[in-house]
């Protein structure tokens, strides 16, 4: 079945050759042999909820190798949600200095302050919940729940639009969040590790799937890919498809 391969051959991918991250502590780097889930089980999960919230929301106008840096520093300054609570907007700004959009720096301090002084500290571990607290949108509800706390949530973020649209061939705006792309992105995800799934998405659209010049030739997804198989038929003088 075509999305059955998709997650198997994506998460293979994935686990051979995805990019270290600090805050990436839950892979087989930690546990040799296991993967996700159970590997993230010896680490906290809401100290792993914490440092997933912050990076998402790092990631999201920014590339990854600018976020590391500003990443590792937060983390130095505010090594936890109680202690992120308790810095001024003044604080979180001048450590944010260079990453631009200024107001996601804010909105990480106002969910940490609703979350320590609403919601007794503690993340709650559904994307439903979580989209309830204030400057945590459906991407960052999504990527928390996954990757922190196992639910099956797609996170779809430009990158998993642009791959979406491309294996299913669907036209229409790319960078436009349709609800056929998430649909979609729901669809594919896979049920046993969603976290995984969710971030080789990612790690894909930035790094294989990109906006132009994609490296088809080195993608897990080739065989799966309608967008490819379009491009190759019209290459092949194969005549129009459809
Ligand atoms: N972009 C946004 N979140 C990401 C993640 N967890 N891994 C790689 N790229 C990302």
């Amino acid at each position: 079945e075509d999305r059955a391969q998709v997650r198997a051959s994506l998460l293979s991918w994935y686990d051979g050759c995805h990019r270290q991250l600090p805050w990436r502590r839950n892979l087989h780097s930690k546990l040799e042999g296991t993967r996700g889930e159970a590997a993230s089980a010896d680490l906290d999960p809401q100290a792993f909820a914490y440092m997933v919230w912050v990076s998402e929301v790092m990631l999201q106008q920014t590339q990854v190798v600018n976020v590391v840096k500003y990443f590792k520093r937060w983390m130095e300054k505010w090594p936890t949600l109680e202690a992120l609570a308790a810095a001024s907007l003044e604080e979180v700004n001048e450590l944010w200095a260079g990453l631009g959009y200024y107001r996601r720096a804010a909105f990480l301090l106002k969910g940490a302050k609703h979350l320590v002084d609403e919601l007794g500290g503690a993340f709650p571990e559904t994307a439903n919940e979580l989209k309830r607290i204030p400057g945590i949108g459906p991407y960052t509800s999504a990527a928390v729940a996954s990757i922190a706390f196992g639910e099956c949530a797609a996170a779809v973020d430009g990158n998993v639009i642009r791959v979406v649209s491309r294996l299913r061939a669907l036209s229409g705006d790319p960078k436009k969040l349709t609800a056929t792309h998430a649909v979609l992105a729901g669809e594919l995800l896979d049920k046993q590790r969603p976290g995984d799934f969710n971030q080789a998405m990612m790690e894909l659209g930035a790094t294989i799937c990109k906006p132009t010049n994609p490296l088809c030739d080195s993608c897990p997804v080739s065989a799966q890919c309608s967008a490819l198989a379009r491009v190759r038929s019209h290459l092949a003088g194969g005549g129009r498809p459809d």
